[in-house]
């Protein structure tokens, strides 16, 4: 039986329903008793467990052969360090206490560095505390979500523009699916690997001029690409709903981006298919229906 962590939301309902499909158990953690249901009628089991309570973790994780997990960004937050402090020690404090056999985490690209990269210094805290319960990790390192393109859809839609936060708008980078995210985690569930292991998982490269044509393929308008000057990221960002910490600490994130410091490190590389357009257009579909 395994164990998935935030099955409400994008990669962990991937991974849950993938593993269903595969004729796996599994039992998948909520926070709310109203998300139940769904996965129940789907052949789930369901327990509710925050992941910064230990005790509730613990028997959350009890008797599995593997589990999935992540660590959330609450941008909200006034201090994403020691949110990410208090998941990692209840998510390894359970998996060592329950000599979990085999871990696949949703990490990120640019989680091996312990500082500059903004919230995925809590990625970097979280691998390394797993490694060290003697379970069997493996750490999925996406780059971008494609699906990062929901956050502006209203905005574009409204506005006619697509906001870039970058110095380099027309620089490729690696965008991946989620939902190949979810294959890539229950894959490592299924059959995992013989040692510990960090794998980047990456989709097609496209730049965030190519996401702003894509999205107006998918609004059917031409979106002007607003690119926002990088002394004025962590003020935009906090405009949009961030605490003050959290967007300098997202501007921090894309600063070590355009440097390069989250460019593939792991042990392997798994190539995704899925392209941005095929997402973008069910991502619109979506708010539209
Ligand atoms: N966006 C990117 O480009 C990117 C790139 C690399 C890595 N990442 C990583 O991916 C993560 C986001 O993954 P995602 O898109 O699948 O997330 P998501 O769709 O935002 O869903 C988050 C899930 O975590 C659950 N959750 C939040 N706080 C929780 C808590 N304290 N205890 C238990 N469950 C909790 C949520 O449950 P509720 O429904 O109850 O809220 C939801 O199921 C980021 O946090 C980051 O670590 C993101």
């Amino acid at each position: 039986m395994f164990v998935i962590a935030g099955a409400t939301g994008r990669v962990g309902s991937a991974v849950a329903r993938r593993l269903l499909q595969e004729g796996a158990e599994v039992r998948v953690l909520v926070r709310r008793p109203e998300d139940a249901a769904p996965w129940q009628e789907r052949g789930a089991e369901v327990r509710q467990a925050n992941l910064s309570d230990h005790d509730q973790l613990r028997a959350a994780v009890r008797g599995s052969a593997g589990f999935f997990v992540l660590l959330p960004f609450d941008l909200r937050s006034s201090d994403l360090d020691a949110h990410a402090r208090s998941v990692t020690a209840a998510v390894a404090g359970a998996v060592s206490d329950e000599a979990i056999p085999a871990v696949a985490m949703l990490s990120s690209g640019g989680a091996d560095r312990a500082s500059g990269t903004g919230p995925i210094r809590g990625l970097h805290e979280v691998e390394t505390a797993l490694r060290a319960t003697g379970t069997r990790l493996t750490a999925l390192r996406p780059g971008h979500f494609q699906e990062k393109v929901t956050d502006v859809i209203t905005y574009a839609r409204a506005s006619g523009r697509y906001p870039i936060f970058s110095r380099f708008p027309d620089r490729p980078r690696p965008m991946v699916a989620t939902a190949d995210i979810g294959d890539a985690a229950a894959q490592a569930l299924l059959t995992p690997a013989s040692r510990s292991e960090a794998v980047d998982v990456h989709g097609p490269e496209v730049s965030e001029l190519d996401l702003a044509a894509d999205l107006g393929t998918a609004l059917g308008c031409e979106l002007m690409p607003e690119v926002i000057p990088e002394p004025a990221w962590a003020e935009v960002l906090t405009a949009t709903g961030l605490s003050a910490h959290a967007a300098e600490s997202v501007a921090e994130l894309y600063r070590a981006d355009d440097a390069g410091l989250l460019a593939p490190r792991g042990d392997r590389v798994i190539q995704a298919q899925t392209p941005a357009l095929h997402t973008i257009r069910r991502l619109v579909a979506d708010l539209t229906s």
